[in-house]
């Protein structure tokens, strides 16, 4: 089948679902109660995707989002009470009756959030090929909707397999990627579909050139790789670059690796619950930051005693 065809097909089949609001998909979570003070029935009532899109719990105000496959335009509504009057929200699809029910429903979502001039529109257009200008969008969402892209006709009924569908999203440019939720929905055939929501990030092509040289993987795995091609070795100090350090250093990740300026190597130290150990400033950075944290409580008292010793650690001691 030609990549018209599909296209045509997937497009023919939104049309009619937009008038017969028929159950489509799997469950998605939404909390209704909380939509209905400010969506439309009409649009709940279309709601086809497979999740709940996680980026939006991360979006500011005054950002831009920008939803491929919109729909009925649940999540863009969704997305523009949460970026505020400021921000800007773009949902885009290649059926017309999708767009036409979102866009008749914007002024509604607009008056009912209070906003003097809109933030959200509906385009016209494909995901292969977006009707957005490059590098003005903060977050880019899309629920339900890469699974029906024509080039992926070679699976099963235009879906995909999970590994396919990670190795496209790396493939695309994105790092850190990570499974936020897994829910299985049905099994067809001996296959499990499963609806999968996914978080990865793009790094703005300047760096800015940060303070970390070295990165440590703490663990719980001995051995892991990003896709920047860097490997590292639990408690093994491997040095990075500012693009590296960039991606590492924000949530997921600042639980599993320590980030030091030298490659800072504590692992002679041995503590023991309740009794002080004098430690040098480099390892008191390691103990102030990410994981460790939380398991000790830092007597930094620069010259004093500890407990009952002068505090004698010098640069390059044998504390350090
Ligand atoms: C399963 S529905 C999901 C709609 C919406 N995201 C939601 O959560 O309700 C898929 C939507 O994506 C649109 N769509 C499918 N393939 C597309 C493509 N290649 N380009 C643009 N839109 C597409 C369809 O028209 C349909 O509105």
């Amino acid at each position: 089948m030609s990549d018209e065809t599909i296209t045509q097909q997937v497009s023919e089949r939104y049309a009619r679902a937009v008038t017969s609001g028929e159950q489509m998909c799997c469950p998605t979570g939404y909390n209704f109660d909380d939509l209905r003070s400010f969506v439309p029935e009409e649009v709940l009532r279309v709601s086809y995707g497979c999740g709940t899109p996680a980026g939006l719990a991360t979006v500011r105000p005054g950002e831009t989002v920008l939803d491929i496959g919109s729909g009925g335009g649940i999540d863009c509504f969704e997305a523009s009470r949460r970026v505020g009057q400021t921000g800007r929200v773009i949902g885009v699809d290649m059926t017309d009756e999708m767009l036409a029910m979102a866009r008749r429903n914007a002024p509604i979502v607009m008056a009912n959030l209070g906003y003097p001039a809109p933030n959200v529109e509906f385009r016209k257009g494909h995901a292969e090929n977006l009707p957005v200008e490059d590098g003005g969008i903060d977050l880019i969402i899309s629920n339900c909707v890469i699974n029906l892209a024509p080039d992926k006709a070679n699976c099963l009924s235009g879906a995909l397999p999970v590994w396919e569908y990670l190795r496209g999203l790396v493939q695309a440019g994105f790092l850190g990627v990570h499974q936020m939720k897994y829910s299985p929905w049905s099994v067809i055939d001996g296959i499990h579909f499963v609806s999968l929501t996914l978080t990865g990030y793009k790094l703005p092509n300047a760096v800015e050139p940060n303070e970390v040289g070295y990165v440590t993987l703490v663990g719980p795995f001995s051995r892991a790789a990003d896709e920047l091609g860097q490997t590292y070795h639990r408690g093994k100090p491997e040095p990075v670059s500012a693009r590296t350090a960039q991606l590492l250093k924000p949530p997921p990740f600042e639980r599993l690796f320590l980030l030091s300026d030298q490659p800072v190597s504590h692992d002679h130290h041995v503590y023991r619950r309740g009794i002080p150990l004098e430690i040098c400033s480099k390892t008191l950075d390691v103990l102030e930051s990410g994981p460790y944290s939380r398991h000790f409580a830092v007597i930094n008292r620069a010259t004093e005693a500890v407990a009952g010793e002068a505090v004698s650690c010098e640069p390059g001691g044998s504390c350090c």
